[in-house]
């Protein structure tokens, strides 16, 4: 089951060289951008890992903040299928509450909100390349999503490994490496200007990635704070219907 992009007149699928290199926050600050654009704006996080209890209601921080970036107005269910108890790999997450991840309800939902939507921006669950289930993994989702990909470097010792090797993935996968941001995760990391020279010079040059932004490490990474880093003109190729 493909996703038409016909479904998604626009969109990304937002990855990241690893766990907790800000997506999320990358994603709420292009659904939030989009917004801006008057464009009916929908976040959407197929699985996600990690329920907190909050006020008696079981909640994803991940899935909240998608939502609450949103333009459409849009409940957690929405914005997430398939969420799980246990911070954990999904596969092992799901597995722990006896259930497995059914790979097409995943599509479908990106299908459904698709057809409300102007722009939708899906994110990824930890790095490019995550088991869902026996057969498939992240990047099959994204494969089948057939949307431009969002790579979100996570500024440290190692990233420039992990990039390289997402962005050959992608590209493995019959995918466009779209555009990438560098997010600062380390704000001690030395080199940080000749990281990021390197960056944009393989992932502009080999892949044809277009450079975002270099967010900096904010004391509240609001989807206005991030975006303000993110360059308007990318913004608008990224978003090019
Ligand atoms: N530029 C930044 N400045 C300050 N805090 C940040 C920044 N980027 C991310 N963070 C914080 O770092 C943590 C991880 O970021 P985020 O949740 O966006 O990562 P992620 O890649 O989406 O993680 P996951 O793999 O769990 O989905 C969060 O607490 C977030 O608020
Ligand atoms: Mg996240």
């Amino acid at each position: 089951m493909d996703l038409n992009p016909a479904f998604a007149a626009r969109g990304c699928f937002v990855t990241g060289t690893d766990t907790e290199v800000g997506k999320t926050r990358v994603s709420a600050a292009l659904l939030h951008w989009c917004a801006t654009q008057g464009w009916r704006s929908a976040g959407y996080k197929p699985v996600a890992a990690g329920l907190e209890c909050v006020d008696g209601q079981w909640i994803n921080t991940d899935v909240q903040a998608l939502r609450l970036a949103s333009s459409l107005p849009l409940s957690d269910a929405q914005v997430c299928p398939s969420p799980f108890r246990a911070a954990c790999a999904p596969h092992i997450a799901a597995e722990l509450e006896g259930r497995r991840i059914a790979f097409d309800p995943l599509l479908q939902g990106a299908r459904d909100l698709a057809a409300q939507a102007d722009a939708l921006v899906v994110e990824g669950v930890g790095g490019f390349v995550v088991p869902l289930d026996a057969e498939h993994d992240t990047a099959d989702l994204a494969q089948a999503l057939g949307l431009p990909v969002v790579l979100v470097v996570g500024l440290r010792l190692g990233c420039l490994n992990h990039a390289l090797l997402t962005a050959e993935s992608v590209r493995a996968r019959g995918l466009r490496l779209a555009a990438w941001v560098g997010n600062t995760v380390d704000p001690a990391m030395p080199w940080v200007e000749a990281n990021l020279a390197t960056l944009r010079q393989r992932l502009g040059a080999e892949f044809g990635a277009v450079a975002l932004g270099h967010v900096a490490r904010l004391a509240d990474p609001t989807p206005q704070a991030v975006l303000a880093h993110l360059d308007p003109a990318g913004l608008q190729r990224l978003f090019a219907a």
